[in-house]
């Protein structure tokens, strides 16, 4: 059992314990070969926030895993966190404990649309969401993203063009803030999606999941917030990625609106899920207790957001990458170098760095892969170190 100090000054010092990581048998540390450092989930390695493993060992002690009815302090907590962090005076009567966000995205397919639908990806994406076509009977309508000399932006006359050529468009899936490129919508930008989908009777389902890393220079807009926006917007979110607990399956739908709150209910219960009690409980102590803590964590990543660009830039130019906005992840455009089908792969053969292939992530995808630079400054720099050298002299 590790010695709880340590776990608990993890953020402080800026270490990750990388014998601890594998031993507790995480998904990221285990199943790559020792000399591969993992980048390639999005998950970082800081976590967790020490008072929620004091609960969570409490609970352990007390034996506490029966039915529970954690419903209402999940509603209190979440819309504390979100009133303090994000600025949204958000009801907890109307927030919706589910197990996960893509669960809710996928209540949301059932919800608000019908099969032979269509839904809206802001591409390249999160790849999960790329089994709603498959899975579901609804049809995807891509819309890129666009890169210029400062990075990635939504294409909002080409979101006007795409609603109006495509009537049986019925959900718009915003991923806000957006993995994998770190790009965060503006106010201006989420009032003209608000109006567009409005105008054409379009639902917005916004995985807000990343909204806590929202670094100075921008800040998050919850889309509920945007005037219009509350009878057709559903917030997905959870803590998972700010306190790194994905395994614990805790995660919300909050509305801004009964009458969307009452037909999202109309899923049956059983598929809408809930919480296990740790995950839970996990949620409650970190959207209450969490906010110091996040702050030393979001404050470090926002080194290492700039550190990773500036390195980069300096050591091997030919590598693209934009100062993400947001999240932990960083976009890379290894195009210049030809990398072939498998970029992940053929990083990995070079530099024993395991990132995500960003194939997978859709249109726009092709040549780039997504590192996780939520770790340790050291373990950064390890990263990077390999990343110049394994490229660079060819
Ligand atoms: C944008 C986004 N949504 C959802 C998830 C997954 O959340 P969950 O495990 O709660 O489905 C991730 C995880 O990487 C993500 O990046």
């Amino acid at each position: 059992m590790p010695d709880r100090d340590s776990l608990a000054e993890q953020v402080l010092r800026d270490h990750v314990d990388v014998a601890r990581k594998v031993a507790s048998g995480g998904y990221k540390w285990t199943p790559q070969a020792p000399e591969v450092i993992p980048a390639f989930v999005a998950e970082h390695d800081l976590g967790p926030l020490p008072a929620m493993q004091e609960a969570l060992r409490h609970a352990v002690d007390m034996g506490g895993f029966g039915y529970h009815l954690g419903a209402e302090a999940l509603g209190e907590a979440f819309a504390g966190w979100w009133s303090r962090r994000h600025g949204w005076e958000a009801d907890p009567a109307l927030v919706v404990p589910n197990a996960s966000v893509l669960q809710g995205v996928w209540a949301c397919v059932e919800a608000f649309t019908s099969p032979g639908d269509a839904v809206v990806l802001p591409t390249p994406v999160y790849f999960p969401f790329h089994d709603i076509a498959p899975t579901t009977g609804r049809r995807i309508a891509d819309w890129p993203l666009v890169r210029d000399a400062d990075g990635w932006h939504h294409d909002l006359d080409a979101l006007e063009h795409l609603l109006a050529d495509d009537p049986g468009i019925r959900m718009l899936l915003l991923c806000h803030p957006h993995n994998p490129t770190g790009k965060v919508l503006t106010e201006p930008e989420l009032t003209r999606i608000v109006e567009l989908a409005a105008e054409h009777d379009v639902v917005i389902a916004s995985d807000e999941i990343h909204a806590d890393f929202t670094y100075p220079g921008g800040a998050h807009v919850p889309t509920a917030t945007i005037p219009g926006a509350a009878p057709i917007t559903v917030t997905l979110t959870s803590g998972i990625k700010t306190f790194a607990i994905g395994g614990l399956k805790a995660s919300v739908a909050a509305f801004a609106d009964e009458r969307l709150h009452a037909r999202f209910l109309e899923v049956p219960a059983n598929l809408l899920g809930g919480q296990n009690r740790l995950g839970n409980l996990a949620a409650v102590v970190g959207w209450t207790h969490g906010d110091a803590w996040v702050d030393e964590l979001v404050a470090l990543f926002d080194r290492h957001r700039h550190h990773l660009v500036d390195r980069l830039a300096a050591e091997l130019p030919d590598v693209r990458v934009h100062l993400p906005e947001s999240t932990f992840l960083a976009w890379l455009d290894l195009s210049a170098h030809e990398p072939g089908d498998r970029p992940d792969r053929w990083l990995r053969d070079r530099t024993n760095v395991l990132c995500k292939d960003g194939n997978l992530f859709g249109s726009g995808g092709a040549g780039h892969v997504r590192l996780t630079f939520g770790t340790s400054t050291a373990m950064l720099d390890e990263i990077l170190d390999r990343i110049t050298t394994g490229l660079s002299g060819r």
